[in-house]
């Protein structure tokens, strides 16, 4: 048996519960886990409300243990799984699976959304990566198909995404004006070495944009929505980029000369070597906020509506 938090039916905070469950047995295709860390996602409320059962299709089972991102150990491995072996640390993708997400002590999750940890990271900073890091990245890189030399506007820069966002912008070559949230987020983002930082709640971020690129910028990616997006808009050259996940809210409205393009941060195994070997390239920082026991998962869900930098988890040892 094991600890874990779940719910008998979609609703509010109030439907997560502490309890024991059977620990998950694996498929061929699947890794057993021993959770060291879970990300606690601003998406995370939208999944106990019953958001992704509905867009996704999927016939949900009860009790439905929370929670798409985390890291830990392996401690089993199926029949057909051939790149990770028990012991690896590993952090992955775990969204609306049957078997349970990663608000448990063990989670029975497919490989193939799963990957080592790279190995300039701590197991616990990698269990808020997995979900930001490879959206970040496919922004970046599949979405915007940013080049070397190119200028970035990042918006929500000292988000979840954000934060990881700018240092893989760097690391990609790019010329990054972050716009983060707060004082604490402009200190916190200058020293992930973006090229200029404002502060998007009190800065003009139009006026900004076109003294760092005064012929417009070559794209923007856009991890939150509003007049804040639109100006980042606004400040994008003609055939200029923007991207922003599905799920921001207000989401920036279609204009012409620019080409804005919504996306999914969908995990495969290239998605995952190219985020490892950009992360292992040097320095990297996961920043976690606050981290809370499982037993506190709603305490954690609650903490979401305020103002942090990077992300926050729970901690299960
Ligand atoms: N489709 C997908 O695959 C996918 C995957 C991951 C995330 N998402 C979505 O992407 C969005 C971002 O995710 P996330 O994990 O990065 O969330 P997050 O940590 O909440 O990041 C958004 C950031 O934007 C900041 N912000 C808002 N308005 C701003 C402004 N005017 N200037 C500067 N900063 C501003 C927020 O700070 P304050 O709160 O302090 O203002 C927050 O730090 C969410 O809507 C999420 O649901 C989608």
């Amino acid at each position: 048996m094991m600890r874990a938090v779940a719910i008998d039916e979609f609703g509010g905070i109030e439907k997560m519960k502490p309890r024991q469950m059977p620990v998950p047995e694996v498929d061929p295709d699947e890794i057993l886990v021993r959770v060291d860390t879970a990300g606690v996602g601003v998406w995370d409320p939208f999944e106990r409300e019953g958001g992704f059962a509905k867009e996704f299709g999927v016939e949900s089972t009860f009790p439905h243990v929370l929670g798409a991102d985390g890291a830990g150990t392996v401690e089993e491995v199926g029949d057909k799984v051939r790149d990770l072996k028990r012991g690896d640390r590993v952090y992955g993708i775990n969204l609306m699976n049957p078997k349970g997400g990663f608000y448990a002590e063990y989670t029975a999750m497919k490989a193939d959304n799963a990957a080592k940890v790279p190995r300039a990271l701590s197991t616990r900073d990698a269990g808020v990566l997995a979900v930001d890091g490879i959206t970040a990245l496919n922004g970046l890189d599949k979405t915007l198909q940013l080049k070397a030399g190119e200028s970035i506007l990042i918006l929500g820069a000292s988000g979840g995404i954000g934060h990881l966002a700018v240092q893989l912008a760097k690391r990609m070559k790019a010329r990054v004006l972050a716009v983060a949230s707060g004082q604490d987020g402009v200190e916190f983002v200058k020293s992930l070495g973006a090229d200029k930082v404002i502060d998007g709640h009190r800065e003009d971020i139009l006026k900004a944009a076109r003294e760092f690129a005064p012929e417009g910028l070559d794209a923007a990616l856009l991890t939150a929505g509003g007049n804040a997006a639109e100006q980042a808009i606004e400040a994008l050259r003609k055939g200029g980029r923007a991207a922003y996940p599905n799920g921001v809210e207000d989401p920036p409205k279609p204009r012409e000369g620019v080409k804005v393009t919504s996306y999914n941060g969908e995990p495969d195994p290239q998605t995952f070597a190219k985020l490892n070997e950009l992360i292992d390239g040097g320095p990297f920082q996961v920043h976690i906020a606050q981290t809370f026991k499982l037993e506190d998962a709603a305490q954690a869900q609650r903490a979401l509506e305020n103002h942090y930098l990077g992300k926050l988890a729970l901690v299960l040892n």
